[in-house]
């Protein structure tokens, strides 16, 4: 565990019932002249880019959109959107939309300048500085990107995927509004809630753990394993779909306080060369490497168990026990959920294996931080489980 650790946080956070109306009290008290929409084709074909739009409107402001990105982009799309702003310019980005639209608009935001680009990032990501504040409204729960200082692009030469970390990101202003995910569909809903529960359970067992991170990681955890299933499988249940919107930003913060481990690591070159969906390639991986971790993490399952299980089940005694029913969970939700647990559903080819150990080891920025060391025999063993 650390023994020195801190929490860099949005300058402020607008949650609940018309949470987007705060938009234009946002944009008037911060006098913003001109605002750059961010958001991707999916967000508008489901009707949710006109709320934010009629925030935005309503504050009397000029404004156009950008919407040319794919989902998970290359950091090329990315550059591309960044190019056209850089020419339209704005006081104020507001970014509406899932990882994807969210980790653009960060990139934008400290990339107004010809000095460097998005691939400069890749090698030397602390170069970048603040240019212009950023509104982030998340429509998936989630990446919990709204509140992290990542963003995360493809690099389709190298075949991975790569998180561009610097504080700089961190968004000035989020709004977590439950109609952005009523309509969520399940397939969507259910990959990006078992990335939250990643992100919540890995914080929560790595090296980079600690007092500020646990806080937000435990909770995160409760409310996702009590939750996510009501949230994917009832269109009517709100409750549970906001737990899951807090949930997220609150996994989110768990990263920026600690950080993800083996899971992530080796999900990235899944997403890179596969093009995994994020969330799917962490749930395939989620159970093997916890299975792998668990001899030194179970304490801390145990922990989960605690906080998460219900007292009328509570009939584990033991931290073996605790931690069994932890990853049993996991699974069971990963199972009905029915997300994909093999690589053969995406046709990965098991002659692919030498080079996926190579580039999942080569994460080690996120490897680091796993409490059980990952070796290249250990991460063939775990890819292998999902082959
Ligand atoms: N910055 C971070 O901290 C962080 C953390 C985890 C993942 N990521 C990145 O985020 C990206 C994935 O983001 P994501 O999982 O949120 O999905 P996404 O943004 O890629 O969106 C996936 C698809 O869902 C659609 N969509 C999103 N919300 C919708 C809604 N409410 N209704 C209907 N359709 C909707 C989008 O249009 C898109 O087509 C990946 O690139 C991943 O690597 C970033
Ligand atoms: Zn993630």
């Amino acid at each position: 565990m650390l023994t020195m650790y801190n929490l860099k946080m949005p300058r402020a956070v607008y949650s609940g019932e018309n949470a987007m109306d705060n938009i234009t009290e946002i944009l008037k008290t911060a006098n913003v002249k001109k605002v750059a929409m961010f958001t991707d084709r999916g967000i508008e074909g489901a009707g949710l880019f006109e709320l934010p739009k009629k925030a935005v409107e309503a504050a009397g402001v000029e404004y156009y959109v950008l919407d040319d990105l794919p989902a998970e982009p290359s950091y090329q799309a990315v550059q591309k959107m960044i190019d056209q702003f850089k020419v339209d310019g704005a006081d104020i980005i507001v970014a509406c939309g899932g990882g994807s639209v969210m980790d653009a608009a960060k990139l934008a935001s400290v990339l107004v300048t010809d000095a460097y680009g998005v691939k400069q990032l890749l090698d030397t990501p602390k170069i970048a500085q603040k240019c212009v504040p950023i509104i982030l409204i998340p429509t998936t729960a989630g990446t919990g990107a709204e509140v992290t200082p990542n963003a995360i692009v493809g690099v389709p030469e190298k075949e991975v995927k790569i998180g561009i970390v610097n504080d700089n990101m961190i968004a000035d202003y989020v709004i977590l509004d439950a109609r952005m995910i009523k309509n969520l569909p399940r397939k969507i809903a259910a990959a990006t809630g078992v990335d939250a529960l990643c992100h919540a359970v890995e914080c929560y067992t790595s090296n980079k753990a600690n007092p500020l991170s646990d806080t937000f990681a435990l909770h995160a955890a409760d409310l996702i394993i009590n939750n996510i299933i009501a949230a994917c499988d009832d269109k009517e249940a709100m409750e549970a779909k906001t737990m899951m919107q807090i949930a997220a930003f609150y996994a989110g913060l768990a990263i920026t306080a600690s950080g993800t481990t083996a899971v992530h690591a080796l999900s990235y070159p899944l997403g890179g060369k596969y093009h995994i969906a994020h969330g799917v390639s962490n749930a395939m991986l989620l159970v093997p490497v916890m299975h792998f971790n668990e001899p030194v993490i179970r304490e801390r399952l145990a922990d989960v168990y605690d906080r998460a299980c219900k007292d009328e089940v509570k009939t584990a005694k033991t931290v073996e026990e605790k931690s069994a029913w932890v990853i049993s969970t996991m699974e069971k939700i990963v199972a009905h959920l029915e997300i994909p647990t093999s690589l053969k559903e995406f046709n990965v080819p098991e002659d692919d294996l030498d080079w996926l150990v190579e580039a999942g080891m080569q994460q080690q920025r996120l490897l680091v931080n796993n409490m059980r060391e990952v070796t290249p025999e250990d991460a063939r063993a775990i890819y292998l489980s999902v082959m």
